[in-house]
């Protein structure tokens, strides 16, 4: 089954052209994924193709009609499900949700802009609302292009042989450790020793301590939803990074609920 993406836009063109670049475009062309980009100006019916009012209420700005938005979900039966609305009110979309829309058979994507979507339409068609995070974006075409690329690529398939979804950032509820490429010495930095040995027991090790590491200092909530540090994460800590980040082994991570707005897996 070819999982499918559709996606309820004002600009058509943005979504096109970038799933047709690098890996999404690659990923199609594979045959992984298959991507259907609806305009909602072709669902008005004036003269003006008119998407968007003033606010019941007052105040700033416009707001998206609900009607084009509920007249394109009926007018294509066949609209993958759940139709997903970006929203920075949403529910923080993390590479958990990713992983489970990736093995579905698809989801439908809702743009807003202006001020943000007329309710009715939330509540006529419309099964979930994610945030991509706890900032603003002038429309919903970036956010929805993040969903479309961390799903597509955990796509089997999607990757080539040379991209890797396995072994990276939220894989196991931690950062990744540092990469590093050849040269082995740019501008007097030098790649750790550890990673030329060739020893492969001992670079895994290294790379878990760093991951270890870099989500204790940058990202302490993800390793207090883990349920902390083991002993033998903490020993390995210890031995292979040193006291590096020891102040926040026993942290239970940030209170403020502003610093968990980014969920793990
Ligand atoms: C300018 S925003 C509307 C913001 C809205 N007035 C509010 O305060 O929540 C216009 C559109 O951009 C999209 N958008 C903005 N920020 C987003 C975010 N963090 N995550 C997902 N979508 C976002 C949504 O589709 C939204 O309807």
């Amino acid at each position: 089954m070819t999982l499918r993406v559709d996606v309820l836009t004002l600009f058509p063109d943005a979504i096109s052209h970038y799933c047709a670049t690098s890996v999404l475009g690659r990923a199609r062309a594979r045959g992984a994924w298959e991507l259907r980009v609806h305009d909602l100006r072709d669902a008005t019916d004036d003269p003006h193709r008119t998407v968007d009012d003033t606010p019941y209420g007052g105040g700033a700005g416009m707001v998206l009609r609900a009607e084009p938005i509920v007249r394109t979900v009926e007018s294509h039966p066949d609209l993958v499900r759940p139709v997903v609305a970006l929203s920075p009110s949403g529910r923080p979309f993390t590479q958990s949700l990713a992983r489970e829309w990736a093995a579905g058979s698809g989801l439908t994507l809702l743009c807003g802009r202006y001020e943000g979507i007329d309710q009715r339409a939330l509540d006529l068609v419309v099964d979930d609302e994610v945030s991509v995070g706890d900032f603003v974006l002038a429309g919903g075409e970036l956010a929805a292009l993040c969903v479309i690329e961390s799903v597509v690529r955990l796509v089997p398939g999607a990757l080539g042989n040379d991209e890797s979804a396995l072994d990276e950032s939220f894989s196991e509820g931690l950062l990744e450790y540092p990469q590093y490429t050849k040269p082995a010495v740019v501008r007097g930095l030098e790649v750790p020793a550890v990673l030329l040995s060739g020893d492969h027991a001992r670079i895994a090790r290294w790379r878990r301590a760093q991951s270890l590491a870099r989500t204790l200092t940058r990202r302490p909530d993800l390793i207090a939803r883990r349920g902390g540090l083991d002993e033998a994460e903490r020993a390995l800590l210890e031995e292979v990074v040193g006291p590096v980040g020891h102040e926040r082994l026993n942290s239970k991570g940030p209170s403020d609920p502003k610093d968990r707005a980014h969920e793990p897996d």
